[in-house]
């Protein structure tokens, strides 16, 4: 070969070499994560656990209600069941968002969360007061409990697989076992055992959640495993714990989810995370006080990469412990809208979910996908 030939040949080899990387670099995207049937959340983790988003009836109408078909295979009504808006007043029951949500569930194959028989929030007024404004006594209140739990979980029979049937029953002040809500101070701790019983005989094939935040915190935990043995206990049917889920981009450790996890293990009980999000502030009192244009509340690069590091932790763990965890459910579906733009600072955007405002895939969702 002679020097033309040479020079001619590395000419080729070096253009082809230029043409190859660049077709690669431009021709490579992130996988959509959209195709129907491949590629969605529920897809990878079908040989896990089902994955879930807590819905308004509203986003079903909209953009949103693609991605909820192609990556979730739960659904649980963010509001629309709970006592305040299902059953807003004592003769009238408010049916229709919950009821399409049950039918979109059933349209598409997806399972659904039942979400929340008793809670001390969004219960409406009319249920611990009589016509003249009185104070209900607890046999009155007992009883309303019991008609409004066997009508929603009858009508919903078929469809909902699992309730949360009492949520967040357990006191946050350290020396306090129940939390001080109307319902207790009311019926006392019976109404809890009521609750799991009376929604039990209305759907005898419904697992049944306790469903409560903050369980990685050790007394709050001891709390809730305390209150759990004594169900077991008694007989009353109670099939799992609910952990919402509620997190940050500094907290769970590693540590904390696994002893939560471990620590739970021991009641024999389901486990499920309900309402997982990831705050990208840090869970510090001090945030409580800034004002929502404060640049303190920025999604910054040094925050996208602590929350993708949290949701690849926590996605670890879950499959780690998957032959208890039977569901992982989102709270809410993208960083379009999130409870936590107005909590705990109202009017503070945040972005705690795996798709962002365009619905597209963080790089946090291909953290939690590349396993
Ligand atoms: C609790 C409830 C949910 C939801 C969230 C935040 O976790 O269980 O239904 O209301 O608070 O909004």
């Amino acid at each position: 070969m002679n020097n033309f030939h040479m020079k001619y040949t590395s000419f080729a080899a070096i253009t082809l070499i230029v043409i190859s990387v660049s077709f690669c670099c431009f021709a490579y995207r992130p996988q959509p994560a959209a195709a129907p049937g491949t590629g969605g959340l529920k897809d990878y983790y079908k040989n896990y656990f089902p994955i879930g988003v807590a819905v308004s009836a509203r986003a079903l109408r909209t953009d949103e209600a693609g991605l909820l078909i192609s990556q979730f295979n739960s659904l649980t009504p963010e509001n629309a069941m709970k006592m305040s808006v299902i059953h807003p007043r004592e003769q009238w029951y408010n049916w229709k968002d919950a009821d399409s949500i049950a039918a979109f569930a059933r349209r598409n194959g997806m399972k659904l969360r039942g979400h929340t028989l008793v809670w001390h929030r969004q219960a409406p007024e009319w249920i611990f007061k009589d016509a003249s404004g009185q104070q209900v006594s607890k046999e009155v209140l007992l009883q309303r409990l019991k008609d409004h739990i066997t009508t929603v979980v009858k009508r919903y029979k078929g469809v909902v697989y699992a309730w949360d049937v009492a949520n967040e029953v357990i006191s946050d002040q350290r020396d306090e076992m129940y939390r001080n809500s109307p319902w207790y101070q009311i019926c006392g701790e019976e109404f809890i055992e009521k609750a799991f019983q009376w929604a039990h005989e209305a759907d005898p094939e419904a697992l049944l959640f306790y469903n409560d935040y903050n369980e990685i915190n050790p007394v709050k935990r001891k709390k809730i495993m305390q209150l759990l043995t004594g169900l077991i206990a008694k007989g009353v049917p109670v099939h799992g714990i609910g952990l919402q889920g509620h997190w940050a981009i500094n907290e769970p450790s590693k540590e904390q989810l696994e002893k939560t996890f471990e620590d739970f293990l021991t009641l024999n009980l389901k486990l499920q995370v309900t309402e997982l999000d990831i705050s990208v502030y840090a869970k510090e009192h001090e945030m409580r006080e800034r004002q929502p244009g404060d640049s303190a509340f920025a999604f910054t690069a040094a925050r996208e990469q602590r929350q993708i590091e949290q949701f690849r932790m926590c996605f670890d763990v879950f499959r780690k412990y998957s032959n208890a965890l039977t569901g992982v459910t989102f709270w809410n579906i993208s960083d379009r809208y999130s409870w936590l733009d107005n909590f705990p600072v109202r009017g503070r955007k945040d972005y705690p979910l795996l798709f962002d405002k365009d619905l597209q895939p963080k790089k946090a969702f291909w953290s939690v996908v590349r396993f």
